[in-house]
């Protein structure tokens, strides 16, 4: 009596290529795999675009919406915008040059007020009171076809306001 498996009906020609698709198949699971990581590596590396948010370009809004001698607080570009009174515009850092903290405006006082060691800042982010060494920093303010926008990409230091400063239309 002879009993025969299902292995035995297959020839090595057959067996073969079933090796090789396999094999095939292996290599192809790996090279998806690979492209994947890979996609995803790559998605972390890219630079994340910083448009309209703090490290990014600000758009700000029309020349016409800030009048002379206005404040307006941008929290998601970590800015104030001043319009001085000869209409001049001025982005200015909400860090404080003492130790980092973020100042805030007090429209009553008409000055930047840190709530960390007490320096107080006047209406063009100049500085005022010790413990802060020097006036607010400040960003790139761009004026193009009426409308205001600020570069928050790099802060600029001053040691205190100079007329130069402010960005005219
Ligand atoms: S962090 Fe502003 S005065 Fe110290």
């Amino acid at each position: 009596m002879t009993t025969s498996t299902r292995m035995d009906s297959i020839s090595p020609d057959s067996q073969m290529s079933r090796r090789n698709f396999l094999k095939l198949g292996a290599a192809a699971l790996g090279a998806l795999a690979v492209l994947e990581i890979s996609a995803v590596g790559l998605m972390f590396l890219q630079p994340r675009s910083l448009e309209g948010e703090f490290g990014g370009v600000v758009t700000a809004g029309p020349v016409n919406s800030f009048p002379p001698g206005s404040i307006t607080e941008f929290p998601a570009g970590r800015f104030f915008l001043i319009r001085a009174d000869d209409g001049g515009f001025l982005a200015v850092y909400r860090r404080c040059t003492h130790l980092g903290c973020s100042v805030s405006w007090d429209p009553g006082l008409n000055q930047f007020v840190c709530p960390c060691h007490g320096s107080h800042f006047d209406e063009l982010g100049d500085i005022l009171n010790p413990p802060a060494p020097r006036a607010l920093d400040t960003f790139l303010v761009i004026i193009e076809d009426g409308v205001v926008k600020v570069d928050t990409s790099k802060p600029r230091t001053r040691e205190e306001f100079e007329s130069s400063q402010l960005v005219y239309t």
